[in-house]
């Protein structure tokens, strides 16, 4: 499955240091081409010697060394990598790349890495519950670093807690999802709607929301990637079009509708992120208007729900929502879900400063109609939207029965 696949192995000066000949075995296994790095305390658990031997290519261990060449080792290695995976990674190398610190060759690689970075905490669980420990990775997160929880058990220390490197089955799996694109969206027609609407007042001005479209080009561009034929319906965006996906440019919520509407035939799964106006002016001014020297006012009328609508008529299709909530966000998202007859929602607090409008990353709770609530971490828009995917995928399978009668 691994192919062709470079993967960096970091291992750092865990006492669980000794799995990483096993995670090197199953990578090799699965015709990865695997190098490795470790720190000096990665050197006093298992030698280097065992690694070479396993990965059968030379191991990295330190910064300042002659290259039978003249280029810099961390450069290249790091260069053609496809995944750095850190399995057992200690509290003390989290911290270091949190901080941003390169003073062994480990550091130095992760440093200048354009690859994913995978991360595998091994530690003693009052190490791992230290606030510092939980800050850095929750920092890391949000930088896009990927991290492999470890489980609860007994731990070498004799105390029972979470800290336990993970299962090396779940590592390998982990860097198997991240490296290999699953194509399970293969047949799916993916209808998504992004970004905001505007309803015009006179010629030149308009209300409208913050909503810069991100999420649904995120979740766009994920169904791409796991092979469905995506239409994306969006508001007004700055956002570069998706690579392979037909966008369908539209202004107001009228226009949403009208869209969304005309293309709902074809769709198998619905997913609607775009942050559609509720209300537009009754009347709109056919001239800019002027300054009259007065207070104004101006009435409001709904516009068609269009989630409703689709709810109402949705046949076999899979129908999400998006509740941009700034109050019991749940409750609210698990009314709207039953209201409109959804099959999922996804809630997210757009108070929150790093979730919602504008930002690159959100903090949501999906929820499907059996009643599974998920509620995600903080995380970048395109692993919300993965998260979203791999749901909807379960969901399906749950429901295949009572989809094909
Ligand atoms: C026997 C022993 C076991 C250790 N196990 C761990 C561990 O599982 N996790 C951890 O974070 N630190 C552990 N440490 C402490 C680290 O080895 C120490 O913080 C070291 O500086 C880490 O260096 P590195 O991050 O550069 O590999 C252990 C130390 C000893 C002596």
């Amino acid at each position: 499955m691994l192919t062709g696949k470079r993967i960096i192995l970091g291992v750092t000066g865990s006492i669980a240091a000794y799995k990483a000949a096993e995670i090197v075995r199953r990578l090799k296994s699965a015709n990865a081409d695997v190098t490795i790095v470790m720190t000096k305390a990665g050197m006093e658990f298992i030698t280097p010697l065992t690694m070479q031997t396993l990965s059968c290519n030379p191991v990295y261990t330190e910064t300042f060394v002659l290259q039978k060449d003249s280029r810099m080792a961390h450069i290249e290695v790091v260069k053609a990598a496809d995944l750095f995976l850190i399995a057992p990674a200690t509290a003390n190398i989290i911290g270091k790349i949190a901080a941003g610190i390169g003073d062994d060759i480990l550091t130095t690689i992760v440093l200048s890495a354009k690859c994913p970075v995978l991360i595998a905490p091994a530690m003693d669980s009052d190490m791992y519950e230290n606030p510092i420990v939980q800050r850095n990775i929750a920092f890391l997160k949000e930088r896009e670093c990927r991290f492999i929880e470890p489980e609860e058990g007994e731990l070498a220390s004799g105390i029972i807690g979470k800290g336990r490197l993970a299962d090396v089955d779940k590592i390998v799996s982990s860097v198997i999802d991240i490296l290999v694109v699953k194509k399970d969206l293969k047949g799916e027609v993916v209808l998504v709607t992004a970004g905001p609407t505007r309803e015009y007042i006179d010629p030149v001005r308009f209300i409208s929301n913050r909503s810069t479209g991100k999420m649904g080009y995120a979740i766009a561009e994920a169904a791409k990637s796991r092979g469905a034929e995506v239409m994306l319906i969006s508001g007004h965006s700055s956002l570069q079009r998706p690579k392979d996906v037909e966008l369908i440019n539209v202004v107001t919520a009228d226009e949403m509708r009208e869209e969304v509407m005309r293309n709902i035939e074809r769709a198998t799964i619905v997913i609607m992120a775009a942050a559609v106006s509720d209300y537009r002016p009754i009347k709109v001014s056919q001239d800019k208007l002027k300054k009259s020297g007065k207070d104004i006012s101006m009435g409001f009328t709904e516009v068609p729900d269009i989630l409703s609508e689709i709810g109402r008529n949705k046949g076999n299709r899979i129908i999400v929502g998006f509740a941009a909530e700034t109050s019991d966000i749940i409750n609210n998202a698990m009314y709207k879900l039953k209201e409109k007859n959804l099959d999922m929602i996804v809630a997210n607090d757009v108070s929150d400063t790093d979730a919602g409008f504008e930002v690159d990353t959100n903090i949501v709770t999906i929820i499907d109609k059996d009643g599974i609530v998920a509620k995600l971490d903080k995380m970048p828009k395109k692993d919300v939207a993965h998260r979203i995917f791999d749901r909807i995928v379960n969901f399906k399978r749950r429901h295949l029965d009572s989809i094909l009668r």
